[in-house]
């Protein structure tokens, strides 16, 4: 079988060919991105893409797991992290080792990733010495969006500019092997990507760090509104709802199943 990605060999890419990455929740389509891929990510964004929930907040350590096994299954090349879910790994170090412990072992993912405020420099630290492989996360962090009043960009200010390259000089420090940018100005994310020693992954955040990555079905345009640094590749929500139009005409004509859909009786 196929080699995978492996932490090492991610954080080797810094400054070199951009890192392609997407997230992934379920085995077929994580199939049909592998080939594609260096990194594929089993973000807890799911808990809105897949499960309707409004926010984050909600997504728990066992949805991440039952999704990442599924993820597991469907590639082979790609390197496969998965999220730590809100509530998962902020109150201490020994909490955020226990729960990413199980993640990996339960589902077999080589990478935990986690959001990263400065305070979490101690907990990626204390998991990276321990053998757990740590992507940060800085900028807009989905799961401060109760706090934040909203997804906000980050870096507008030139105090939230210093904390957001704060957040990204912790991760990188403490030992993280990739660091996800999202939501901030090109100029920041351009400053964080030349400081950094670790490979950055930009979200809304320009073509100017180490690799790109999107919510796979934002990209597809599977999903509703979407944040405006999305480009859409294909608009899989009109090419469903044809679809599905046309299935209903054709099962209320009965031109659907036809004569090839249908078993022949064996007789005699
Ligand atoms: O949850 C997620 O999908 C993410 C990325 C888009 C970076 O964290
Ligand atoms: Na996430």
């Amino acid at each position: 079988p196929a080699q995978r990605q492996t932490p090492p060999s991610i954080r080797a890419r810094k400054g070199g060919e951009p890192l392609v990455c997407l997230t992934a929740y379920d085995a077929p389509t994580a199939a049909l991105l592998d080939p594609h891929c260096d990194l594929l990510l089993v973000g807890d964004s799911l808990g809105m893409v897949v499960h309707g929930l409004p926010n984050t907040i909600g997504v728990t350590l066992e949805m991440m797991i039952l999704h990442g096994r599924a993820v597991m299954r469907g590639s082979s090349r790609a390197l496969v992290a998965i999220d730590m879910p809100f509530g998962s790994y902020e109150k201490s170090r020994e909490q955020a080792f226990e729960n990413a412990a199980r993640v990996l072992a339960e589902t077999g993912a080589q990478a935990v990733k986690l959001e990263s405020g400065v305070y979490a420099g101690d907990t990626i630290r204390f998991l990276a010495e321990r053998g757990i492989p740590v992507i940060g996360h800085v900028g807009l962090r989905p799961q401060a969006a109760l706090a934040d009043g909203g997804f906000k960009a980050k870096g507008k200010t030139e105090a939230e500019r210093a904390r957001v390259l704060d957040e990204a000089r912790a991760a990188d420090a403490a030992g993280a092997f990739a660091i996800v940018v999202e939501g901030v100005a090109q100029d920041l994310a351009e400053e964080i990507t030349d400081t950094v020693s670790a490979p950055t992954i930009g979200i809304g955040a320009s073509a100017r760090c180490d690799g790109q990555i999107l919510v796979t079905n934002d990209m597809l345009g599977q999903t509703g509104r979407v944040p405006k640094f999305v480009r859409k590749f294909a608009d899989m929500r009109a090419l469903t709802e044809d679809a599905v139009k046309a299935y209903a005409e054709a099962v209320r004509a009965r031109t659907f199943p036809g004569g090839d859909h249908v078993y022949g009786a064996k007789r005699g």
